[in-house]
């Protein structure tokens, strides 16, 4: 699938300021854009999404300041950048919209709102799949003040093109296994353990360890240390040398954005050239609650 406005029905001409188009404004990091003078909370006309998509594939990050978006409208602008996925760890879904899950330290009658410190390894969303995600949307509900929780963003373009030739033509032919198995009991280990049904259902994918992007033909890095078990085709000691390697390159300084969060902030990105992190804050003192919803992608080649 290619990224585009699809098919929930957008009430595009109705909404306010027709015919004013948000500002995109570069971010000084290696990636990544705000996108202000647009209210989200109204689907936008037609000019604006084209203007939202054009700097989504171009920035590869966009962050939305200060919206005010309550359930319905999370789910209607993910429509924006393809179709929603329903997360496959129920425990943590809106009861009224499961396209969208709950990541949160915060309790209510000694339930957790929503899942405790996820992603806190560099990942691409749902990588593990035969078609993983195009699109993850992650709305700042109630954001730590002062001690975290920062999300780390790394671009898998300039990480590929940063290595040698020698090195780039020896990752080009070269695939790796990914285990959803390995990801769940890293992420989620403390909702509940996977059935051996489960298990059985969500058997290891391969991916190409560098991935064309099917919108703009460019080519990024494709390996994270969340899913990826080894790289086939080499011995065990070149898997996990190269591995080695890989997991310390994406995270290099020189490709990577620290996004501090705001209340009301909405951040979209590209998990097809993009890995990202999420970091820790004192959950003792301070709340965080995001609301995350996911898109559709397509096969890696
Ligand atoms: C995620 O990995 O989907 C969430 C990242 C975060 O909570 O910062």
């Amino acid at each position: 699938m290619t990224l585009s406005a699809t098919s929930e029905p957008a009430p595009a001409a109705a909404h306010a300021g027709a015919g004013k188009l948000p500002r995109v404004t570069p971010i000084d990091a290696p990636l990544g854009c705000v996108v202000d003078q647009i209210d989200l909370s109204q689907m936008p006309s037609a000019e604006a999404a084209g203007v939202i998509r054009e700097a989504f594939l171009e920035h590869r990050l966009i962050v939305f300041p200060q919206q005010k978006l309550h359930e319905a409208a999370l789910v209607q602008v993910s429509h924006l950048f393809g179709e929603p996925v329903v997360h496959h760890v129920g425990e943590y879904l809106d009861a009224d919209f499961p396209q969208i899950m709950r990541l949160s330290n915060n309790t209510v009658d000694g339930k957790p709102l929503g899942a405790p410190n996820n992603g806190i390894y560099w990942h691409s969303d749902q990588i593990f799949r035969e078609q993983p995600m195009l699109a993850t949307l992650l709305y700042g509900v109630e954001t730590p003040a002062r001690t975290g929780g920062d999300t780390l963003f790394s671009d898998m373009y300039a990480a590929f093109e940063a290595l040698s030739e020698e090195m780039q033509a020896r990752l080009l032919p070269l695939k790796a296994v990914h285990s959803f198995v390995a990801s769940y009991e890293r992420n989620y280990i403390r909702a509940r353990k996977l059935s051996a049904q489960e298990k059985a259902d969500n058997p290891d994918v391969t991916h190409p360890v560098v991935r064309t992007h099917p919108e703009t033909g460019r080519k990024s890095l494709f390996v994270d240390p969340d899913s990826v078990t080894r790289i086939l085709g080499v011995s065990d000691e070149e898997s996990a040398e190269l591995l080695t390697f890989l997991f310390a390159h994406i995270e290099d300084a020189r490709f990577v954005y620290r996004h501090a969060w705001q209340q009301g902030d909405l951040a979209v990105w590209d998990n097809r050239c993009l890995m990202h992190c999420a970091t820790s804050y004192d959950d003792s003192s301070e709340i965080r609650l995001m609301f995350r919803t996911q898109t559709q992608g397509d096969r890696p080649f």
